[in-house]
């Protein structure tokens, strides 16, 4: 017993010297120490032992187990240590390293410009209005003097959900809903998503944005058109900046007016830009036409008003030098992140 004893101890040290990780260690304990290990089947046997050797076994058996549990004590705790080192090695943090960049967003340059247009107007008391995309032929042609048979129908070719409904040509439609909803005074803005039949290209969309404006109130002129509009091109392309009413015809206004701006490029001067004119195209206005106040129950023999059209990607495009209509909607990174 004293050799198979003397065993135990040889094969459990030689086997714990090659062990490596706790698995394994705690699958030797219960080998050699556990209730159905080594030690206990040999200690089993102490029964048919003499008197005299039965405490020698014992001491001897005891002893064994004593050194293997130190031996599997001292030998974790160094696996634990070394385990514990590997994972700080490799969770270690360099703090002195460079952050990483988080990109910020920012406003798309047409939101942007429509943003510091709205500003302008809220400044000037005007109030915000919305109206709907699909809308009827009468408020977005009939109630503006265009009715079917009009020519100037032909240059605003919609997009047709029904003979009577239709994707709006043009935010003016919204200057009928409202009159029709609000007593003068009035002053609003509208800004939104307009449609035209056309084809893509550098200056066409069959998507784009316009801004309306309307003023309603007694003793409207002309000079509170160009004044105000005056004032949002200052703002938006700097105080040196000058407009110019040009005659033009629209069937909802009389009279009517192109507004040009001074070409940002030349001063003026004339050059590729503005193909030599010194101005170019902005928008369209007028003195809201009296036949269209009366439609909306408005007295014009009381009430007068101006209204205004602006191409936001129009102005946007001049105001940062965008030569491409296209590059707006192609949520290109290179391109937007230049604003
Ligand atoms: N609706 C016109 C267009 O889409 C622009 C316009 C012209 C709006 C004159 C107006 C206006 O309010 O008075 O071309």
């Amino acid at each position: 017993m004293k050799e198979q004893l003397e065993k135990i101890l040889q094969n459990a040290t030689k086997e714990l010297e090659g062990i490596s990780d706790l698995k394994a260690m705690e699958d030797l304990r219960i080998r050699f120490l556990g209730k159905k290990g080594e030690l206990t089947a040999i200690l089993k046997q102490m029964g048919g032992l003499s008197p005299e050797e039965r405490p020698v076994m014992g001491q001897l058996a005891n002893s064994v187990r004593s050194r293997i549990e130190q031996t599997i004590a001292e030998k974790t705790e160094r696996l634990r240590k070394e385990a514990a080192a590997a994972k700080l090695a490799a969770e270690k943090i360099d703090v002195t390293l460079p952050g990483k960049e988080m990109p910020i967003g920012r406003a798309h340059p047409l939101n942007a410009v429509l943003a510091e247009v709205e500003e302008v107007f809220l400044g000037m008391g005007f109030d915000i209005v919305d109206g709907p995309e699909v809308e009827t032929d009468h408020y977005c042609f009939e109630a503006l003097n265009m009715p079917k048979s009009h020519p100037a129908r032909d240059t605003q070719d919609t997009f047709y959900i029904s003979d009577n409904v239709v994707l709006r040509t043009q935010t003016s439609s919204v200057q009928i809903r409202t009159m029709e909803q609000r007593k003068p005074p009035i002053r609003i803005i509208s800004p939104g998503r307009v449609y035209r039949s056309d084809a893509v290209d550098a200056t066409h969309s069959p998507l784009f944005h316009q801004i309306e404006g309307l003023v309603i109130d007694k003793g409207i002129t002309l000079a509170d058109l160009y004044g105000t509009l005056d004032m949002l091109m200052k703002k938006l392309y700097g105080k040196d900046t000058q407009i110019r009413l040009r005659p033009h015809h629209f069937p909802y206004t009389e009279p009517s007016a192109e507004v040009d701006l001074m070409c940002f490029n030349c001063g003026g001067k004339g050059c590729s830009m503005c193909k030599n004119e010194g101005y170019v195209e902005l928008l369209g206005a007028g003195m809201v036409h009296p036949k269209v106040l009366e439609r909306c129950g408005i007295d014009p023999e009381v009430y007068s008003g101006f209204a205004f059209g602006i191409g936001l990607e129009r102005i946007t495009m001049g105001r940062y030098g965008i030569n491409d209509m296209r590059l707006l909607y192609e949520n290109d990174m290179r391109f937007l992140g230049q604003f």
